[in-house]
């Protein structure tokens, strides 16, 4: 298997990068950074001025597409929003009517999407057929989604990743919520009753490498695992496996919204996300147990 990722310097990607090399399978990356001193073959692509280095495509088999800018890495101006979308829709974009025109044609693209992209209906489960939502993070995702189905039209096999809240020590949520646990300040978010469905970085890479190799495979899937948790459950688990105490009160909700604007949606975000669908083609967690992924993490 030849394997081009998006996005590949992420964190989703730097841990599929290398579960792929540990296999002795052949991975490039097509970025948008100017250094790359991690030693995986690179080609470079513009999305603003729609240039795109074809080199890349070279006997692919499967694209793994991740590019975005960070969701939760600045406040939302007009900007930033426009950044958001842009480098998620510009840039598939680019990527389908660059392989439209090409006789050669990698067979899959798996694709990033994300579980922000549910209508929250008060922690009710939530599977792959439930309604989508109307706001900010629900209508980029939807548009995402919309721009990587075309690939269909192509005859490439499309798979969209509804992927929940990552944990890694390397980096996504846990290094924003750990950073203040490590200091002996756990405290859960709003009423800390958010359910927070999260999934290890392992499963999560394990699972797009799943998806590109399983043929059946085709449309939605979510990327959480089994057992989704409150956020004041995470919160005392995060400070458990750091051996830190868990004793403040919460962060009223009204104080979240004063700091990050309309962006306190993500951090106040509650989906109870089901994994059923992606069980029942007999995808298998190494982590269900929010217990176990920490100790596994902070060890
Ligand atoms: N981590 C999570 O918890 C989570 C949850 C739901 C959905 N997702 C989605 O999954 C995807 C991968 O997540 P991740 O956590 O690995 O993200 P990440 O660590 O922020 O990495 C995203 C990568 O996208 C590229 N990128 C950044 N800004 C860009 C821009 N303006 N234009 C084009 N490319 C840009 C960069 O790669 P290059 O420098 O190599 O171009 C970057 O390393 C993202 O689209 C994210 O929204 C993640």
């Amino acid at each position: 298997m030849k394997y081009l990722i998006t996005g590949g310097s992420g964190l989703i990607g730097s841990e599929i990068t290398k579960l792929i090399l540990e296999k002795n399978e052949d991975v490039f990356w097509l970025t948008s950074s100017k250094k790359n001193k991690t030693g995986v073959k690179s080609f470079s692509w513009n999305i603003n001025k729609n240039q795109l280095d074809e080199n890349c495509f070279q006997d692919v088999d499967v694209i793994i597409n991740l590019a975005g800018a960070g969701i939760a890495d600045k406040k939302w101006t007009a900007d930033r929003k426009k950044e958001l979308i842009d480098s998620r829709i510009k840039s598939t974009q680019l990527l389908f009517e660059t392989l439209k025109r090409r006789q050669n044609k990698p067979k899959s693209i798996i694709c990033a999407s994300a579980i922000g992209i549910y209508k929250n209906q008060n922690n009710h489960l939530l599977n792959e057929e439930s309604e989508i939502g109307t706001d900010f993070l629900a209508d980029l995702t939807n548009q995402w989604e919309i721009e990587v189905n075309k690939f269909e039209t192509i005859g490439i096999r499309v798979v969209k990743i509804r992927t929940g809240i990552v944990l890694s020590k390397d980096g996504g949520y846990l290094k924003s919520v750990a950073a203040p646990v490590k200091y002996g300040l756990a405290a859960a978010l709003g009423n800390g009753k958010m359910i927070t469905s999260w999934i290890h970085i392992t499963d999560m890479a394990n699972l797009f490498l799943f998806a590109s190799k399983n043929e059946k495979m085709r449309g939605v899937y979510n990327g959480v695992a089994p057992n989704p948790v409150t956020n004041y459950e995470i919160t005392k688990q995060i400070a458990k496996a750091l051996n830190r105490p868990f004793f403040l009160p919460n962060i009223p909700a009204f104080l979240l919204k004063i700091a990050f604007g309309e962006m306190a949606a993500v951090i106040l975000m509650s989906q109870n996300i089901s994994s059923k669908k992606i069980e029942k083609v007999d995808f298998k967690f190494e982590f269900e147990d929010i217990k176990d992924a920490l100790e596994n993490i902070y060890k």
